[in-house]
C-alpha cells in the first residue's frame, strides 16, 4: 500500500437545524460532523466506526458532495472540491461513488438491472454506443460475480446479496477510484455478509480501489480495514492502524466500543462486562486537538 493521500478532509463541519435553518426552526442544532480532519490514502480501506447517530453517514455524504458542508475543506487527488460549481464537480463525482446499506431501497423496481447499471454511463456520456455500453454492463456483472444474462431481469428476482452486487456494479460503471461503503452488509443475511466483504476485497485488489468503509460490526472492520477512525458525537476521537486500535485503544470511547464485541467463547463471554462510557464527563472540549500516541496513531486530547 502506498502512502499517497487520495482524499483529505480538513476541519469539516455539517450542522443541521438550529435557529437559522429553514426546517430546523425551533429544533436544537445538531452538529452531525463537528470539526473533523483525516485523510484517506491511495489503495487503503479506512474504517469509520461509532454508534448510530455519531455522524458516519453524514461524513460520507458530505465527502462525496451529496450534501454541502457547513464548513471545512475537502481535497481529492490534490483538487479542492469545496466551493466548486456543479459542472466543475462533475468529473470528480464520477471518481467517487457510494454504496448504501439497503440494497432493496436503492434499486429501481421498474428498470431491468442491466439498464440500472448502464444508466450512469449514459448520464456521464462515458461509453460510446449502446452495444459498447451493453458489453461493459456484461463485463461489470462478471466482475461482481453475477451471470451477465441476469441483466435482462428485474430487481424483485434477486436476493439481498445479489442486489448489493448489482449496486456495486453500478457504482463501478464509472470507473471510480474512491468508494464510500455505508454499512453495505448490515441489511444482509449473516450467511451472505462474508461473500460481499470478500467481493469488496477482491475488487480492491483488482481495480486498486480506495474505500471508506462505514460499519458498526467491529470484527468486520478488523478483518477488512487497514486503518480505523472512531467517531463519537460528530468528532473523530481516535484514528490509527487497525492493529494499534484493537491492541492498544487509547480513547475511553474506543475501549467501550471494543469491550462490546461479542466474544465467541461462551465462558469468556459470561465473565466479561462491557465497559460503560460516561458521555457527560468524557466530552472533548471544543478546540481539542489530536495527539500522537504511537506510530500513525492519534487520539483526541
Ligand atoms: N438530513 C438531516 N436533517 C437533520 N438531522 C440529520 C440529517 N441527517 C442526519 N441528521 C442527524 O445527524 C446526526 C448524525 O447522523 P448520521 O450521520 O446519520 O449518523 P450515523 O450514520 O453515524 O448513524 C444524527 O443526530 C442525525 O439525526
Ligand atoms: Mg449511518
Amino acid at each position: 500500500m502506498s502512502a499517497t493521500t487520495l482524499l483529505k478532509v480538513s476541519d469539516l463541519q455539517k450542522t443541521f437545524g438550529g435557529k437559522g435553518g429553514l426546517l430546523g426552526r425551533g429544533r436544537p442544532e445538531v452538529r452531525a460532523v463537528d470539526h473533523v480532519s483525516f485523510e484517506v490514502r491511495q489503495g487503503e480501506t479506512l474504517g469509520l466506526v461509532g454508534e448510530s447517530g455519531s455522524g458516519k453517514s453524514t461524513t460520507g455524504r458530505v465527502l462525496l458532495q451529496l450534501e454541502h458542508p457547513t464548513g471545512g475543506e475537502i481535497e481529492f487527488e490534490g483538487n479542492r472540491l469545496t466551493g466548486l460549481s456543479k459542472s466543475a464537480l462533475k468529473p470528480f463525482r464520477r471518481k467517487m461513488q457510494i454504496i448504501f446499506q439497503d440494497p432493496y431501497a436503492s434499486l429501481n423496481p421498474r428498470m431491468t438491472v442491466g439498464d440500472f447499471v448502464e444508466e450512469p454511463m449514459i448520464v456521464h456520456r462515458l461509453v460510446g454506443g449502446r452495444a459498447e455500453r451493453r458489453a461493459r454492463v456484461a463485463e461489470l456483472f462478471d466482475l461482481v460475480g453475477l451471470d451477465p444474462s441476469f441483466a435482462r431481469r428485474y430487481p424483485h428476482e434477486f436476493s439481498g446479496g445479489q442486489r448489493q452486487r448489482i449496486n456495486i456494479a453500478r457504482a463501478l460503471a464509472l470507473e471510480p477510484s474512491f468508494i464510500v461503503a455505508d454499512e453495505p452488509i448490515t441489511a444482509l443475511d449473516v450467511s451472505i455478509q462474508a461473500q460481499i466483504v470478500n467481493l469488496f476485497q477482491d475488487l480492491q485488489e483488482r481495480l486498486g480501489l480506495t474505500y471508506l468503509f462505514i460499519a458498526h460490526d467491529l470484527s468486520m472492520i478488523r478483518y477488512l480495514c487497514h486503518r480505523v477512525a472512531v467517531m463519537l458525537r460528530g468528532k473523530i476521537v481516535e484514528i490509527g492502524p487497525t492493529e494499534a486500535i484493537f491492541a492498544n485503544p487509547q480513547h475511553a470511547y474506543t475501549r467501550a466500543l471494543l469491550s462490546a464485541i461479542p466474544v465467541p467463547d461462551p465462558d469468556v463471554e459470561s465473565q466479561r462486562h462491557a465497559i460503560a462510557f460516561d458521555y457527560e464527563t468524557q466530552k472533548s472540549p471544543d478546540g481539542a486537538e489530536m495527539r500522537p500516541v504511537g506510530p500513525d496513531h492519534y487520539v483526541l486530547a
